[in-house]
């Protein structure tokens, strides 16, 4: 049962002591979040990853953040993904080899410098891409920033994968005006017949979890609770994004609701592992999901199952090392040039 498996993770990490540190993202369920010596949103992990010199990092997320850790981490410290199975689909949908023809296009159509930035949610070899050609990584905590780095150095940016982070980014700056959507699986969609007149070029990514929510989710909520505040995470639509009081990364929906004073409604537009650790957490503000029953968990995050934890923990402790993550020594390097410009911005 679950005590007994908890008991288990509890004493696997126990006998590894400071060789090991766990981190859970914020999607993570309850039973992999309690045995987590930091959870948090993309950012904050990636930082925690950096700054831990732990043998074995136990990354409770998706690949694309493992990867990260791995970047970021010592060439001594291994990164662990309890399961192989947790691929971010958003982060498949834009491809290196695709991203290579894309650009070939995009550059001989302009003379404009491009500056290509890649949302966190990506693989390495992408990130890699972006470092090559003078741009960076970014997460939802830091697109702003990430756009004023690219348009001080280049002319027009190529945002990756996440074309609603992009737009609504471009139009949090004011450049809403001159983004195009661009769609890499549409043949007759070429990038050269618009790229021209526009300075942000978004690629056609989404997130299969925040495009659920709709503009009538935000105005069935606010009927039901006149006085809730609303935030959301900016994978929404654009029009959801406006719709709501706030947006922000997971790291900042918790802040809103760890600074809620008691009896605040706050209506929560993310995937709903975080919602419903946010009501456990906080049982004096009343937190609600924005699509009610129909909220969605990630399909990703959830391969992450406890059992897979106490595994890989109990395996270590026998000193066999399971689903290690390592990235390509020379896409390595190049990755973990664009995010430290991240970190550095
Ligand atoms: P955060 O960077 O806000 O944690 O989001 C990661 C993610 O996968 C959102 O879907
Ligand atoms: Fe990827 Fe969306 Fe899951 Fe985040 S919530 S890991 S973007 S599929």
């Amino acid at each position: 049962g679950e005590e007994d498996r908890a008991r288990r993770i509890d004493a696997a990490l126990e006998e590894l002591g400071d060789d090991v540190v766990v981190l859970g993202h914020n999607y993570q369920r309850r039973e992999i979040v309690e045995h987590a010596d930091f959870v948090g949103d993309s950012y904050q992990l990636s930082k925690q990853a950096a700054e831990s010199d732990a043998e074995y990092v136990i990354f409770a997320g998706v690949t694309f953040m493992a990867e990260s850790a791995d970047i970021i981490t010592d060439d001594d410290q291994t990164v662990i993904l309890p399961s192989m199975e947790a691929s971010c689909p958003m982060a498949g949908m834009a491809e290196a080899l695709q991203v290579d023809a894309a650009w070939a296009e995009i550059t001989a159509e302009t003379d404009a410098d491009v500056v290509p930035i890649t949302y966190m949610n990506s693989y390495a070899d992408l990130k890699a891409f972006c470092a090559e050609q003078g741009g960076l990584v970014c997460t939802s905590s830091n697109a702003e920033q990430a756009f004023e780095y690219a348009l001080d150095r280049g002319e027009k940016v190529l945002f990756m994968p996440d074309k609603h982070l992009g737009e609504n980014t471009a139009h949090a700056m004011g450049l809403e005006d001159e983004t195009v959507e661009w769609d890499p699986w549409d043949p007759d969609s070429k990038a050269a017949n618009k790229v021209v007149e526009n300075d942000i070029i978004l690629w056609e990514g989404d997130c299969q979890v925040h495009e659920r929510f709709r503009v009538e989710h935000i105005e069935a909520v606010r009927e039901e609770y006149p006085d809730a505040s609303v935030i959301v995470h900016p994978e929404c639509r654009r029009g959801v994004v406006e719709a709501a009081d706030e947006a922000g990364s997971t790291a900042d929906i918790t802040r809103a609701v760890e600074e809620a004073d008691p009896g605040e409604t706050w209506a929560i537009g993310t995937e709903i592992h975080l919602t419903n650790h946010l009501q456990r957490w906080h049982p004096d503000v009343n937190v609600v999901p924005l699509c009610g029953d129909s909220c969605m968990d990630c399909n990703a995050m959830r391969q992450i199952d406890p059992n897979y934890l106490a595994w890989v923990l109990e395996e270590l402790v026998e000193g066999r090392e399971r689903n290690v993550i390592e990235v390509d020594p020379e896409e390595k390097e190049l990755a973990a040039l664009a995010l430290d410009r991240m970190l550095s911005i």
